[in-house]
């Protein structure tokens, strides 16, 4: 069985190709909107994705040597996400259904976040840690859904970095060589800057480090407030994702989103993850960020469980929360 999944959530636009056999991912092919200032506009984005979907359809295809008429399904991004972006990711995938004849299969962008990370570490019921721009939250599996333990109550993670780096004229491009601009300019800081740290219970809050940073970067030495920033901010997730741990039991965890690439960020959960007992692997950022494979892969397993609409049934959710969604294999 082959299924083609579409992501469109925010600024990557990803088509990916799964199969219920080994290899599982035939092809995973992306490209990521980058504004020309400021954050994310999502208008400009859902344009970026409708330019670039051709494109990259026809190079997932011939990268995963697929014939369209051999994919028995087309998994879209149906939520949550920005409402521009998840619509032109739906127009495609209701324009391929119904030109081809295949049924839809709407996924929910954080359970795919979830099920590929348990794909390639082998994990059955992990902790997973989700760390991106727009989300950061910490889930376990529960009872045929996922459990919430706890999120941000203001901006995501790797929004509060971005919109650091931006502000401070460290980005973009927020990422070289697989690191983050602030880690970068931390290097060489004996000591990091103290700066507020904001957990309540297992939620947390980043905005008033966010503000607190941005301030200290005027008065104080830069170096050492970037190593405070990601420092404090790596510690309210490892505290946070370490209750959720302890009280969900859980023996395994995922590190997921567009964050999970912060080698420091992993060393930290790793670190946890360990004193409780835990197992903790991390994987290919390609597959960690915003991708298509992770769209195609749950696509499958929810088709394989009966789940699929018909092309003028497909819609989308702009608030469409991981806890919300049935998860038949759980
Ligand atoms: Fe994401």
């Amino acid at each position: 069985m082959i299924v083609l999944g579409i992501e469109s959530t925010a600024h990557t636009f990803g088509v990916g190709i799964a199969t219920d056999k080994e290899p599982y991912i035939l092809a995973n092919v992306f490209h990521t909107y980058v504004p020309k200032e400021g954050g994310i506009h999502p208008r400009e984005a859902a344009r970026h994705h409708a330019v670039w979907a051709p494109k990259l359809l026809r190079e997932a295809l011939e990268k995963a040597k697929v014939d369209i008429e051999e994919v028995e399904a087309i998994a879209y991004s149906a939520g949550p996400g920005l409402g521009p972006c998840l619509r032109t990711g739906a127009a495609v995938a209701r324009a391929l259904g119904a030109f081809f004849n295949k049924p839809l299969v709407p996924v929910n962008h954080s359970l795919a976040h979830i099920e590929i990370a348990r794909l390639f570490t082998g994990f059955k019921r992990p902790l997973a840690i989700y760390v991106s721009g727009g989300s950061t939250m910490i889930s376990a599996p529960a009872i045929k859904r996922y459990r919430v333990y706890g999120e941000t109550l203001d901006i995501g993670l790797g929004n509060l970095l971005d919109t650091f780096a931006r502000e401070t004229g460290l980005g973009p491009p927020f990422v070289k060589g697989g690191k983050h601009v602030v880690e970068i300019c931390s290097e060489g800081a004996e000591e990091p800057e103290l700066l507020p740290y904001t957990v309540q219970g297992v939620d947390l809050s980043f905005s008033g480090l966010l503000t607190a940073a941005l301030k200290a970067w005027k008065e104080k030495d830069k170096k050492k407030v970037c190593y405070g920033l990601w420092e404090t901010a790596y510690d309210m997730v490892t505290e946070v994702a370490e209750r959720a741990l302890v009280h969900s039991k859980m023996k395994e965890v995922v590190l997921v989103g567009g964050v999970a690439g912060s080698r420091k960020l992993q060393e930290k959960v790793k670190l946890m993850s360990e004193e409780h007992g835990a197992k903790f692997k991390p994987i290919p950022y390609e597959f960690a960020r915003d991708n298509g494979a992770m769209i195609a892969w749950t696509g499958l397993l929810l088709y394989k469980h009966g789940v699929k609409v018909k092309p003028e049934e497909a819609r989308v959710f702009q608030r469409w929360r991981l806890d919300e969604v049935e998860v038949p294999w759980l």
